[in-house]
C-alpha cells in the first residue's frame, strides 16, 4: 500500500489505472477507522481492482463551535489497518492542499442540506458535498462506498450524483453496530463507560420503532405515534437530550404524518457534551422491498 499525500500524484496514479481499465473503487472517511469503515473497505476490496481510502478531516464540514480540533486521528493505525484489508492507497492530503489560499467554490444541495442534520449543523454538507465532489474529481472512482449510519449524507450525495452527472456509481452499505445495537462511530471514543451505556438508547429508540411498524402489518402506520414512543425511550435515559427526530420519506426527506412508504426514522442525541446520530430504513409491509436496510448496489 502507498500512502499519498498529495492531488496531483493521486490523479496521475488514477489516470494511469482508469487508462489500463481497472475499477476504482473511493471509501472517502475522515480517519480514526474502526469496524464500519472496515466493511466499506471489504465491499470495495470485493468489487473493485484498486481501492483507494480516503482520511481527510475536512475542516469544511465542522460547525466553529464543533469538534473539529479535537476529533481523532491516528495515521499509522489507520495504514496500518488499510495494509491488513488489502487496500492499494491510502489518500490523505492536508488541509492547505485540499483548500488553497483563494478557494471560493462550493456545492450546495439545496434544500436536502438544510434540514434535519443540516439544520442543526449549518453548512456541514455544503462542505460534505464540496469535499466529496472533489475526491470524486481527484480519484476518478467508478464506484464510491457509504454508510447506512449517515442516512442523509447518502441522501445528498445521491442528489449530487444524479445532479451534476456524476458518472460515479454509490454503493451504499449497511450500519455496522456493536454487540448492544450502538452504531460505530469515531466519536464513541467520547464517550466515558456512564455514557456508552446510555448511548445504547438511539438504537432502543430505533427499534421500538421498527416494532411499531411491524405491529401494523400491511397497514399504514401513524408517524406521530413512532416519534412519540422514540422520544419516550429517548426521554427514559437522564444522560440523553433528544436534538431531532425524523421521519421522512426515504429519497426526498419530506416530514411523512404515516408511513405508508420506504421512510428513513433518524435521530441525533446528545450524550453528555457527545452528538450522535443513528437511523433506520423502514417500510409497512406491503412496499418492502429486498434489500431495504441491506446494500445498494
Ligand atoms: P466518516 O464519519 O469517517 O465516515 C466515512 C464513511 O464511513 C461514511 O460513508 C460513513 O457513513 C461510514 N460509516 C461510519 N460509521 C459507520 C458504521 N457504523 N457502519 C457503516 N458505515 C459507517 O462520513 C464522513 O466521514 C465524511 O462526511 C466524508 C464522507 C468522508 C466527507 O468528509
Amino acid at each position: 500500500m502507498e500512502l499519498i499525500r498529495r492531488i496531483h500524484l493521486m490523479r496521475e496514479i488514477a489516470r494511469e489505472a482508469r487508462g489500463r481499465g481497472k475499477k476504482i473503487g473511493l471509501v472517502p472517511t475522515m480517519g480514526a477507522l474502526h469496524d464500519g469503515h472496515l466493511y466499506l473497505v471489504r465491499r470495495a476490496r470485493e468489487l473493485c481492482d484498486l481501492v483507494v481510502v480516503s482520511v481527510f478531516v475536512n475542516p469544511t464540514q465542522f460547525g466553529a463551535n464543533e469538534d473539529f480540533d479535537r476529533y481523532p486521528s491516528d495515521l499509522t493505525r489507520d495504514a496500518d489497518l488499510c495494509v491488513q484489508e488489502g487496500v492499494d492507497y491510502l489518500f490523505s492530503p492536508s488541509a492547505e492542499e485540499m483548500y488553497p489560499p483563494g478557494f471560493r467554490t462550493y456545492v450546495e444541495v439545496e434544500g436536502l442540506s438544510q434540514v434535519f442534520e443540516g439544520a442543526s449543523r449549518p453548512g456541514h454538507f455544503r462542505g460534505v458535498a464540496t469535499v466529496v465532489l472533489k475526491l470524486f474529481n481527484i480519484v476518478r472512482p467508478h464506484f464510491s462506498f457509504f454508510g447506512q449510519k449517515d442516512g442523509q449524507q447518502v441522501i445528498v450525495v445521491r442528489r449530487m450524483i444524479r445532479d451534476l452527472n456524476l458518472e460515479v456509481e454509490l454503493v451504499v452499505c449497511p450500519t455496522q453496530r456493536d454487540a448492544d445495537g450502538l452504531a460505530l462511530s469515531s466519536r464513541n471514543a467520547y464517550l466515558s463507560p456512564e455514557e456508552r451505556a446510555a448511548a445504547t438508547c438511539l438504537y432502543r429508540a430505533l427499534e421500538r420503532a421498527r416494532e411499531l411498524v411491524e405491529e401494523q402489518g400491511d397497514g399504514p402506520c401513524d408517524a406521530r405515534k413512532i416519534e412519540a414512543a422514540m422520544r419516550e425511550v429517548i426521554e427514559s435515559e437522564p444522560l440523553a437530550r433528544l436534538d431531532y427526530l425524523a421521519i421522512t420519506d426515504a429519497e426526498t426527506l419530506e416530514r411523512l404524518d404515516v408511513v405508508d412508504r420506504q421512510a428513513l426514522v433518524a435521530l441525533a442525541v446528545w450524550i453528555g457534551e457527545t452528538r450522535l446520530i443513528d437511523n433506520v430504513i423502514l417500510s409497512p409491509k406491503k412496499t418492502r422491498q429486498p434489500g431495504a436496510e441491506g446494500e445498494q448496489p
